[in-house]
Parts: C-alpha cells; structure tokens; sequence
C-alpha cells in the first residue's frame, strides 16, 4: 500500500533516470489511464492509497516506459478524429498531422454528392484514417490496403470496434496494385514517406518500437509516392481524387509528381502548425464533364484553400 503522490514522485524520477523524455508527464498519463480519472483528478487524489490491484498494471507500465516503449502503446488505444483506436506494435500510433488528411478529405464537396464513392485508404494501419471517414460518410464505400496482415488485422479490430465493419473491405497487397481501371472515385494515402537515412536518425521510441515499414520512403522519401501517384492515374475514375499526406518539405516534389502524371486541380494543404502536410490532384474529367468548368479550386470551400498550385 502507498500513496498516490509518492508513487507518482517515484515512477517520475525512475523514468527521468532511463532517459524517458517528460517523465512527470507520461506517469500522470499512465496513472489517469490505470485509475480511469483525468489528470487533473490525479491532483485532488494525492492522498488515496493505491492497494496491489493497481500497482500491479502501474508497475508493468512504468516498466514497458523506462524500456523506450511509446506511451501509447503502453496505453493501449489513443483518440483520432474525436474515435478511439486500439494500438500496438503491429501498426503505426496515429499521429495528430494526419486529421488534415481526414479533414481534408472531408472537405472534398464534389467526391460526397452522389453519396455512393468508393475510396481506398492505402496503408492504412491501424484503419484510422478509412474509419473515420466511413464514419463521417456513411453511405460510401472504402477498402483499406496494407501490404502488412499484421497491420490489416488491426485494422479490422478497429472497424468492429468503432462499427463500420460492414463499410470497409480489407485487402492485403501492394499499394493500389488490386485495383482495376477506372474503379476508384478517390485514393486517400499517409505514405511511407520518410527517407532512409532520417529514418536511422528517428528518436529510439519510434526507431526501435515503431514499424519502420511504415516510415521508410527510401532514397529521397519519395519512391512510395512515386508509385502511389503512378498508380492512383490507372484505378481512378476520371474527376477522381487522389489525397496523399507528405513530409513538410515535399510539396513542390509532390506537386510536380502529380503534373507529369497528368494531375489537375493540385492543392497543398498546410497542417496545423502551418507546414505543408497534404497534396490534392485530381483527374481531368472527361470531355462530357467539361462543361461544369475546369475551376482549379472546385472541390474545395474558399476557406479551406492555403495554397493552390496553379
Ligand atoms: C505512415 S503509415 C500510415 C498508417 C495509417 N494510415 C495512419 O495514418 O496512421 C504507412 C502504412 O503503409 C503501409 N505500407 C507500406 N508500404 C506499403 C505498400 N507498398 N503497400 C501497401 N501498404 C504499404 C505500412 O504497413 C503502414 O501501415
């Protein structure tokens, strides 16, 4: 039996000890998580005794921490787009950069009228990015791809959970490589794009715990990219959407991608810190198509425009 504060002083120091970044931080983390109270109730509950059942799953997390392990991991699910989503080793932890994506893809008016599109969500890991978007749109329809069974194991997890099992397919495979001609309304894609030699230089916790699979763009970051732009051209529909999250200094690479791919339409979008984050093309629409107008800008609300690449 001990008292909350001074396990709390204890697990702190212990971690700060093994070179855990924020260690104050991740044990009150921990703690909330394992007495399911918010932080801020862990400050008027100095005093409360922990009894054996609870220090028993705080020891092992403290533990998992001080080995260099993820918190979320630890934790065991984290929130994206206001859902929650299980994690583990088998995919990558969702990152915060990547509700731009989502958003982004929301915003997209001409992709939801018909109520019916089929998007694919290439790589999608842990399912965050399909799910929340089979969430928010009910009536269409997504697969999600990942070369990993792990991660598309995950993935389904995920879906049940969050109960849009029976809006999603699961494919295994690379890139958009089952996909036919033409059969696609919009590709939707948080790539691998992380070059090789950054990869190496990553923090241990994500190097070390994080599947590299999942990170790793080779040469120049971009080779997933390049193929996934390629590749998109084939399997969508003509007006059909590409949207692919990048690093921060990969627009102007990924913009001229998409132009000598015959992309229309090109968007960066910054994320919240003001960095460019995701790139928009678009198929031309074929000549019947035409005459809405080939406005550069359509598919988006004025506001939602940071930088067209016009
Ligand atoms: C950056 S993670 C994105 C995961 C998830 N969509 C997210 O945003 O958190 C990239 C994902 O692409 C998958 N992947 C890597 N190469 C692939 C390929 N050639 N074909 C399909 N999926 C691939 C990885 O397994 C990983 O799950």
């Amino acid at each position: 039996m001990k008292r909350l504060l001074e396990v709390l002083q204890a697990s702190a120091e212990y971690l700060a000890g093994k070179g855990v970044a924020d260690p104050r931080l991740q044990a009150e983390q921990l703690m909330s998580h394992v007495l399911h109270c918010s932080r801020m109730q862990l400050y008027v509950r100095f005093e409360t005794i922990l009894e054996e059942p609870q220090l028993v799953p705080l020891r092992d997390g403290i533990r998992r921490l001080a080995a260099g392990e993820p918190l979320q991991y630890v934790l065991g699910d984290v929130e994206f787009m206001g859902h929650r989503f299980k994690v583990d080793r088998r995919a990558l932890i969702p990152r915060p950069d990547t509700e731009t994506l989502v958003t982004t893809v929301l915003d997209c008016q001409p992709l939801w009228m018909t109520g019916s599109a089929v998007i694919a969500d290439v790589g999608t890991g842990t399912g965050c990015v399909a799910i929340s978007l089979a969430k928010e749109r009910p009536t269409n329809r997504f697969v999600a791809v990942d070369a990993h069974s792990q991660a598309l194991e995950l993935a389904r997890e995920n879906a049940d959970m969050n109960g849009v099992s029976d809006r999603i397919g699961f494919r295994q495979g690379d890139l958009l490589s089952g996909f036919g001609q033409g059969e696609l309304d919009a590709v939707v894609s948080n790539p691998p794009y992380i070059s090789t030699t950054a990869c190496g230089e990553l923090p241990h916790h994500i190097r070390n715990h994080e599947p590299l699979s999942a990170l790793d763009g080779g040469a120049d970051g971009l080779a997933i990219i390049r193929r996934l732009i390629s590749g998109a051209r084939e399997v969508l529909k003509s007006g059909g959407w590409l949207f692919v999250e990048i690093g921060f200094d990969q627009g102007s690479a990924v913009v001229g991608l998409l132009r000598d791919n015959g992309f229309e339409e090109i968007v960066v979008r910054p994320d919240l810190g003001g960095r460019d984050r995701v790139v928009v093309g678009r198929v031309p629409r074929g000549r019947a198509a035409t005459g809405e107008g080939n406005n550069e800008l359509s598919g988006f609300g004025e506001a939602a425009i940071q930088r067209p690449c016009v």
